[in-house]
């Protein structure tokens, strides 16, 4: 049987070179702002050393079970989300590709934001070399460089300090993206990962080096065993874990489509989770550890600081430290430098998604469909997040997309593999016959019953929550068009994109055997 893959211009599919490549490209994708700026302080607002335990439980009964249900997708049906989820489907596909494309909304909305805190990043990278920000980070942060209005309502107001960095970042993800998978992605993600490793890891080393750093990783991990009878640290421990591993909004299924016809996927899987989460924990580590000097500074507990999660940590605590460090300004550096590289080859990953879909339905060639969707992405990224009301706009849309959109999409995913279309017998099969580490039921346990109740029950709460109560007391109008505004467009994208007619030839590649035809022919 043939394995060559044609893509729509009928050339070969695009492949990454081998599975190390791969790898690191998986790792690059899951390895990210999430990492950096997002696990510390979820993690000490969630019960500091308990939420390990939560954090854990969601990796073993969410994260990796999704992850290998992404990789099993994109493998079998060697396509973008759109095309596997439709030829999933098989007579349903039509059905079956919105929720492909709806993946890709999610990941088009998080790409337009992503790239804004990665602008700001390589700014403050170049900031910290004289550390710029002098003794006031906070009224540096918001007053001059983002120049956020008082008033939160969307504004046209373009901020030229966030929009030149922002177009930098731009312009080398469209490069990159235009060079193709092989030649481009996987090629950055080979030099920039080790590297990342590097810098990261002088960060932290620099960092437990610090006066007061015992008592920041006691803060850290002293468990307060109470937070574990709290749902909404479960919530945000299996909130954490979606977004950090990149999983159920199209890029791990992404991906997998470009592995080769043999290729090993859960072992594979298994190093790209524990990566990930060793990088999310060295990062709770060096950050936690500078929180304590920054305390021991002040003679006060590390239970006293403030603005410990989320931007402020990164962007207005972190440089108020490295401004009092011995060393901060090659500290300061390294830090954005890495949250920087980090952030951009995990945005080639969500990116991707985008392109991939849009080459495969309307028959583009791979650099056709990184410019015309990096162009278009990029002038609404410009558009809504250069802007004086960027910060409000980002904060909101993070947090429809993530804790109802991809939240929404894992539970959809799920219940139509295994419920709808009962094809998790014919997945796990796929898994096991390419992959050296074998999977048994508990997988398919996991993926239909426990995947769809815990995350179902997340879905509805986090939209009870944002209906009933708003979110972080922004006026309602301003949520209506940058929270659920955002929800929208990804559904005006899922319907305007399955209602357009296919512009190829719908199986580009050799299908698999029939999971029927192989298992007949096995009890024969
Ligand atoms: N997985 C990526 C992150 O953690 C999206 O930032």
């Amino acid at each position: 049987m043939s394995t060559t893959t044609q893509n729509p211009t009928g050339t070969q599919r695009e492949q990454f070179s081998g599975q190390t490549g791969f790898i690191l490209s998986a790792i690059g994708s899951a390895v990210g702002l999430g990492n950096i700026w997002r696990f510390p302080g979820v993690a000490y607002e969630n019960g500091g050393g308990a939420f390990l335990i939560p954090y854990l439980v969601a990796l073993m009964t969410a994260g990796i079970p999704i992850l290998f249900l992404d990789y099993a997708i994109g493998h079998r049906f060697r396509g973008s989300a759109p095309t596997a989820l439709r030829r999933l489907g098989g007579r349903w596909g039509r059905w079956t590709e919105s929720l492909g494309w709806f993946q890709v909304g999610m990941s088009f909305v998080i790409g337009l934001y992503y790239t804004a805190i990665i602008g700001w990043a390589l700014s403050y990278f170049v900031f910290s070399f004289d550390l710029r920000w002098g003794d006031d980070p906070a009224g540096f942060l918001v007053g001059e460089y983002l120049k956020v209005s008082n008033d939160v309502s969307v504004t046209g107001d373009i901020v030229a300090s966030v929009a030149i960095p922002l177009a930098i970042v731009w312009i080398a993800a469209i490069v990159v993206l235009a060079l193709g998978v092989s030649r481009g992605l996987e090629r950055v993600n080979v030099v920039v990962m080790p590297l990342l490793a590097l810098t990261f890891g002088a960060v932290v080393v620099r960092a437990l080096f610090l006066d007061g750093a015992a008592d920041g990783l006691n803060a850290f991990f002293t468990p307060d065993w109470g937070a574990l009878s709290d749902p909404n640290v479960w919530i945000a421990a299996y909130g954490q874990i979606f977004f950090s591993l990149s999983i159920a909004f199209g890029i791990m299924i992404t991906y997998a489509s470009y592995r080769r016809r043999r290729a090993n996927l859960t072992g594979p899987g298994l190093v790209v989770a524990f990566a990930n989460s060793s990088f999310e924990l060295l990062a709770g580590i060096g950050v936690f550890a500078t929180l304590g000097f920054f305390a021991f500074q002040q003679g006060i507990p590390v239970a006293e600081l403030e603005g410990i999660s989320g931007i402020s940590l990164s962007f207005i605590t972190f440089p108020a430290i490295l401004s009092q460090m011995p060393g901060g300004a090659v500290v300061g550096a390294l830090f954005f430098g890495t949250l920087t590289l980090a952030g951009f080859t995990s945005l080639l990953s969500i990116l991707q998604v985008t392109s991939a879909a849009v080459q495969e339905k309307f028959g583009l060639t791979p650099r056709s469909g990184a410019v015309a969707i990096g162009l278009v992405s990029a002038a609404l990224s410009f558009a809504l997040f250069s802007t004086t009301s960027g910060l409000y706009a980002l904060d909101a849309a993070d947090n429809w997309t993530n804790n109802i959109g991809v939240v929404g999409s894992a539970v959809i995913m799920s219940v139509l593999t295994v419920w709808v279309l009962r094809r998790g017998p014919e997945l796990l099969y796929h898994l096991n016959t390419v992959s050296t580490v074998r999977l048994g039921g508990v997988w398919l346990a996991l993926i239909g019953v426990v995947v769809p109740a815990v995350l179902g029950y997340m879905l509805v709460r986090a939209i009870v929550t944002v209906v009933t109560e708003g979110y972080e007391g922004y006026p309602a109008g301003f949520l209506v068009v940058m929270g659920w505004g955002a929800l929208i467009a990804i559904g005006v994208i899922t319907a305007v994109a399955t209602a357009l007619p296919w512009r190829h030839h719908k199986h580009d590649v050799e299908p698999w055997p029939p999971y029927a035809a192989v298992t007949t022919i096995k009890e024969n």
